[in-house]
């Protein structure tokens, strides 16, 4: 297990890019794997999620190319069975979509992951996808993966999901366009719309309808020509940065602010940090901006349950400013972190109290009681969790005695070159 030590070292100044949308780029994956001809992916995502997602698509049969002026290209077309089980690694993403879309295919799947992800609730997909046909088993009673997929034809159908949850949509859609008929998502709260966004550009219809999305299936799947975005959460973490480091001003250039994600730019504006949007404009169907972030003073706040979705994956950002805050800080309503790739009301929790500060877990988030500018530091595990390796390096910078993070290296997981950049903006 690597470890980073991370402390004050001055503001960040400057420009930067962030890597492609690691979301966007497992969508275009997937979809470029049943699309007949080659997909070109421009600006995808580096990260092992990634690579695992492309892992997927080529034993079943896609050729993957990779070229630094092209991109990533993925020929696909018709799929054949896999004489391995497909792994999914540390994605949810990878795991959850191609659960859908190998319901539709004429053959067994078996797919897993890693320690992780293997933790993680599957029966939120079986569940809707069953509503089309499919024929879905999984460990423990269909909770937990592995899951073994025997494809089958699928009839379109009227699917209401439990979970706000854009994998769930998404792997409901991924079985819609392959099924007979038509089939509708209504979901409780709105989630990101990569997908929906993404299906006309392979010449696949959606329609959408107050919380529902709409599509016909079998649709035939034309190769799209794709840009992918910035990816916002890789963003978030610079942005958060450059919010607690004394001085700081930076811009961060091409990114994804769709606003199905977007409620952490709300947040970080109503708590102080002092941010503005410019060169707005779209890119394959997605809103995208330069994000300029400057220093502020940060403010306790209470996050509306009702935001939860839209910035699910900034939550643990949302503890660490909560922790720099004058105040206290309320999150509830965000049970859904339980099982993420760690169990992050925990991790974030147990991180927060190793550097130093008070706070109280509840079942949905917590209460973070922020010590302005004095955080002491300490030593945080990661537990193989990215987005919480990263959360703590960025508190590292405005730490007194910096914070050693264990585990460091899942970083690779959505943004292998996360630290690099973050130097880069260090001057
Ligand atoms: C994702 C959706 C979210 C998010 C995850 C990526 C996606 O998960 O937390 O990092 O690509 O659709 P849920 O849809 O399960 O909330």
């Amino acid at each position: 297990m690597s470890r980073a030590r991370i402390g004050p070292r001055g503001a960040l100044c400057g420009e930067a890019r962030v890597p492609g949308d690691k979301s966007i780029t497992q969508r275009a994956i997937l979809l470029a794997a049943l699309a007949s001809g080659t997909t070109r992916i421009r600006g995808a995502n580096p990260g092992l999620d990634t690579r695992a997602a492309l892992g997927i698509v080529r034993q079943l049969g896609a050729r993957v190319s990779a070229t630094v002026r092209e991109g990533i290209l993925v020929r696909g077309g018709t799929l054949q069975e896999s004489d391995r089980v497909l792994d999914a690694r540390n994605s949810g993403t990878a795991l959850r979509l191609a659960t859908g879309l190998l319901a539709a295919q004429p053959f067994l799947s078996v797919l897993t992951g890693d320690a992780s992800l293997r933790r993680r609730p599957v029966a939120r997909v079986i569940e809707p996808l069953r509503v089309l046909g499919a024929d879905l088993t999984a460990r423990q009673g269909d909770r937990l993966p592995p899951i073994v997929v025997r494809g089958r034809p699928l009839q379109g159908a009227a699917v209401i999901t439990a979970v706000p949850s854009a994998q769930v949509k998404s792997a409901v859609l991924l079985a819609g366009i392959q099924a007979q008929g038509i089939t509708s998502v209504r979901e409780p709260a709105f989630t990101r719309d990569h997908t929906e966004r993404m299906l006309p550009h392979f010449g696949v219809p959606v329609e959408r309808e107050g919380m529902a999305v709409r599509v016909r299936g079998p649709a035939t799947l034309q190769p799209a020509d794709l840009e992918v975005p910035g990816d916002f959460s890789a963003a978030s973490f610079l942005l958060a940065a450059a919010s607690i480091v004394r001085g700081s001003d930076i811009t961060l250039k091409g990114v994804g602010v769709n606003p199905t994600r977007t409620a952490f730019l709300d947040h970080l504006e109503r708590v102080g940090s002092g941010l503005m949007r410019g060169n707005e404009r779209v890119t394959t169907g997605e809103p995208v901006a330069d994000l300029r972030v400057r220093a502020g003073k940060i403010r306790g706040t209470r996050v509306a349950p009702e935001a939860v979705p839209r910035l699910i994956d900034e939550l643990p950002l949302v503890a660490v400013l909560a922790a720099f805050a004058d105040g206290k800080t309320v999150v509830r309503g965000a049970d859904e972190l339980r099982v993420k790739e760690s169990d992050r009301v925990a991790t974030v929790a147990a991180g927060l109290r190793a550097i130093g500060v008070e706070v109280e877990e509840h079942p949905d988030g917590w209460t973070i009681h922020g010590k302005g500018g004095r955080i002491r530091g300490g030593t945080v595990d990661a537990a193989g969790d990215h987005r919480i390796a990263m959360a703590f390096m960025v508190a590292g910078l405005a730490a007194r005695e910096g914070i050693t993070v264990l585990g460091a290296e899942s970083a690779r997981v959505s943004d292998p070159g996360f630290l690099n950049r973050l130097r880069g903006l260090l001057r």
